[in-house]
C-alpha cells in the first residue's frame, strides 16, 4: 500500500490533453489564451467581475495589501488561526499584523473580538489599514457580522479564500466578499496548478493595477520602462491550462470532499471525546480538510497519539494550524486572543481528505482510527 496523504493533487486525465495543447500551441510565454480563459472561468464560478492569475495565493494577498496602500508602520488585522501567508504578506510590506482569535462556534474569525480590537485600536489612534479575513478549512467567515464592523471604520477587507473555492455563504460563493479575495491553487487545494493563485474583485482599475504590478510593472511601450517597482507574479499559460482541466470537474471534487466528510462523521462522530469542526448554519463549506478535536481526558489518548499511530500505517494527518500569535516569527506582533485557537491547536487533527482518495483508502484510515480507539 502506498502512503495516504492529507490532500494529494487529484489528476483525472483531461489535464494532460490541455497541457499538451498549450505546449503544441507554443504558448509557453507567461501569458496566453489559457490564462485568459482560466481567469474568465474562475471569475464566473466565484461570481466576480475580474480575476488575475498569479503564481500563488500568497502573491495575491501581497498585491492586494499593496494596492490597498499598506506600507511601513501600518497594521493589518489578520485571523490568528490560519497559515502564515496573510501575516507574511503584511510583513513583506513593512506592516505589522495584529492577530485576532476565532469564534469557538465556527472556528472562523470572531466578530466580537474584532469589534473589541477595532474599538481599542481607534482609542490608541491607530486603526488597521486593512484586514485579511480567512475562510478557514473551506468554511466561510461570518461576513454579515464582520463586514459592517470594518466598514464602520473604513477598513478594506481582503477575503483569504485560499482554501474555500466552492464554499458558499448565504448562497454566495467564497471569493466574492470584501474589496477583493485571494485563491490558492497550491498542490493540496481543491483544484491545483501545482503552484498558483488568483486575485478576485469587482473593481476594474484595481484588477488592472494588480495585473500590472504582477508583470514587473512594465509600461506598455516597446522598450522596458518602469515607473515603479513590480513583481514577477503572473501565472503561466501552461499552468493555467492545467487549472482549466481541474476546474472543469470542480463539482465532482466538491462532492467527493463532502462525501469523505460525511463518512468520517458517520464513522467517528459518536466516539467519546472526538468532535468535528463545527459547520455554521450560514453556509456550505467545501470540506477542504475534515478536522476533528480530541479531548484526551475523555478519549484516553491525545491527537498526537492518534497522529503518530496513523503515521505507523503510512497515513498522513496533521495538527490543525498553529496560531500565528504563537509563532516565533511573529512573537512581537500584537494579538487579541481568548484561548480558542490555542485550545483547537492543542487538540485538533486534520484527517486525509483529498478528493482523489479511494474508498478503500478512506476505509483504511477509518479502520485504523477505530482500531486505535478500541484499545483505549
Ligand atoms: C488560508 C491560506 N492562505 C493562503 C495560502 C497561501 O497560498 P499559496 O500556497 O498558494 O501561496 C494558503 C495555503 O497555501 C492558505 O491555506
Amino acid at each position: 500500500m502506498s502512503r495516504i496523504y492529507l490532500s494529494a493533487p487529484d489528476v483525472r486525465g483531461a489535464e494532460r490533453e490541455l497541457v499538451d495543447a498549450a505546449i503544441s500551441s507554443n504558448w509557453l510565454a507567461p501569458v496566453g489564451p489559457d490564462l485568459d480563459a482560466f481567469e474568465r472561468e474562475v471569475a464566473s464560478v466565484t461570481e466576480v467581475a475580474y480575476a488575475v492569475g498569479l503564481t500563488s495565493g500568497t502573491a495575491a494577498l501581497h498585491l492586494a495589501l499593496h494596492e490597498l496602500g499598506v506600507g511601513p508602520g501600518d497594521t493589518v488585522l489578520v485571523s490568528t488561526f490560519t497559515f502564515a501567508s496573510p501575516a507574511n504578506a503584511a510583513a513583506y510590506l513593512g506592516a505589522t499584523p495584529v492577530f485576532v482569535d476565532s469564534d469557538p462556534e465556527t472556528w472562523e474569525l470572531s466578530a466580537s473580538l474584532v469589534s473589541e480590537e477595532l474599538a481599542a485600536s481607534e482609542k490608541r489612534g491607530q486603526l488597521p489599514k486593512a484586514a485579511v479575513v480567512v475562510d478557514l478549512y473551506g468554511q466561510c467567515a461570518d461576513y454579515d457580522e464582520l463586514l459592517p464592523l470594518f466598514a464602520e471604520h473604513g477598513i478594506a477587507v481582503v477575503e483569504d479564500a485560499a482554501e474555500a473555492l466552492g464554499a458558499t455563504y448565504r448562497g454566495r460563493p467564497a471569493g466574492s466578499f470584501g474589496k477583493c479575495a485571494a485563491l490558492s491553487f497550491n498542490g493540496n487545494k481543491i483544484i491545483t496548478t501545482s503552484g498558483g493563485g488568483m486575485l478576485l474583485c469587482n473593481d476594474e482599475p484595481f484588477a488592472a493595477r494588480v495585473r500590472h504590478l504582477a508583470t514587473q510593472a512594465r509600461e506598455p511601450v516597446a522598450h522596458y520602462e518602469h515607473l515603479e517597482i513590480g513583481y514577477n507574479y503572473r501565472l503561466s499559460n501552461l499552468l493555467a491550462a492545467l487549472g482549466r482541466a481541474q476546474l472543469a470537474t470542480l463539482g465532482d471534487r466538491l462532492q467527493r470532499r463532502r462525501a469523505i466528510n460525511e463518512l468520517y462523521r458517520e464513522s467517528l462522530g459518536s466516539l467519546p471525546g472526538v468532535s468535528f469542526m463545527p459547520v455554521a448554519s450560514y453556509g456550505e463549506p467545501n470540506h477542504w480538510l475534515t478536522c476533528i478535536t480530541i479531548d484526551p481526558d475523555i478519549a484516553g489518548f491525545s491527537r498526537e497519539d492518534l497522529r503518530l499511530h496513523l503515521e505507523t500505517a503510512d497515513i498522513e494527518s496533521r495538527p490543525t494550524w498553529k496560531p500565528m500569535h504563537m509563532q516565533p516569527a511573529f512573537k512581537d506582533a500584537p494579538a487579541r486572543v481568548d484561548g480558542t485557537s490555542e485550545q483547537i491547536f492543542a487538540t485538533g487533527l486534520c484527517l486525509p481528505s483529498g478528493s482523489g482518495m479511494s474508498d478503500s483508502e478512506l476505509d483504511t484510515v477509518i479502520a485504523k482510527i477505530l482500531e486505535y480507539v478500541s484499545r483505549h
